[in-house]
């Protein structure tokens, strides 16, 4: 198969390595990975081309989308940690609609240990817009609040610590919010989006 070789961001070897790894979470994680496999795809790859470097991620639930971060990591011996920021207090409150399973603390622990990536993650417990976050990244994943109000907020905080590039989760037709998110973000200055596929839209720095 032939990926998007023509693009700005190519989809190259990390991309079916993350669909791989994203099938294997999905087998024996507590709760799930959310997404799709083409968004575990994107994932694997903004983190090989974002290199070493710490990983911010907003919006973690079950911890699947961190154990992959965590994973293509390892895979390609990059240096750096995964900051995950997440109230664990269910699904948005409640319990996952997809697993029945009330996500808690415990729950995200006992899967990081599972695929061996504790020593890997830091996880801030709490709403991003409650948290200080401080450091430097060269990635980060914004699947949190997809309101746009809560998009652009994690977008302005994200933006001023993530020297490479800001993964949006969520850009399609069920979240009106991370829609009209994006069509602000696009106009931000410093930003280009590099690639939208499957429900991802990768913006990468460019000054
Ligand atoms: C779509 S799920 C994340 C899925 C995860 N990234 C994955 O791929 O498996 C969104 C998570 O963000 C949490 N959340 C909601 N509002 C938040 C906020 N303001 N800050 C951080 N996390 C938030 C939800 O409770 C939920 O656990």
């Amino acid at each position: 198969m032939k990926w998007n070789h023509n693009a700005f961001f190519p989809l190259e070897v990390a991309y079916p390595l993350g669909v791989d790894l994203g099938s294997e979470i999905s087998a024996s994680i507590i709760g799930r990975i959310a997404g799709h496999a083409a968004d575990h795809g994107v994932l694997a790859q903004v983190i090989r081309n974002a290199g070493n470097g710490d990983h911010l991620e907003i919006g973690s639930l079950f911890g699947g989308s961190a154990i992959l971060a965590a994973l293509v990591k390892r895979h390609y011996n990059l240096a750096g940690k995964l900051v995950c920021i997440d109230p664990m207090t269910g699904y948005y409150g409640k319990p996952d609609p997809e697993s029945g399973i009330m996500l808690d603390e415990t729950i995200f622990w006992e899967n990081m240990e599972a695929f061996g990536v504790q020593d890997r993650v830091e996880l801030i417990v709490g709403k991003s817009e409650e948290t200080e976050v401080t450091g430097k990244f060269v990635s980060a994943f914004l699947d949190g609040d997809h309101s746009e109000a809560g998009v652009l907020r994690d977008w302005d905080l994200a933006k001023g610590l993530v020297s490479k590039y800001i993964l949006l989760d969520n850009y399609d037709a069920h979240f009106e919010g991370v829609q009209d998110a994006f069509r602000v973000i696009s106009q931000e200055k410093g930003w280009r989006c590099v690639l939208v596929y499957g429900i991802s839209a990768v913006f990468e720095r460019s000054s």
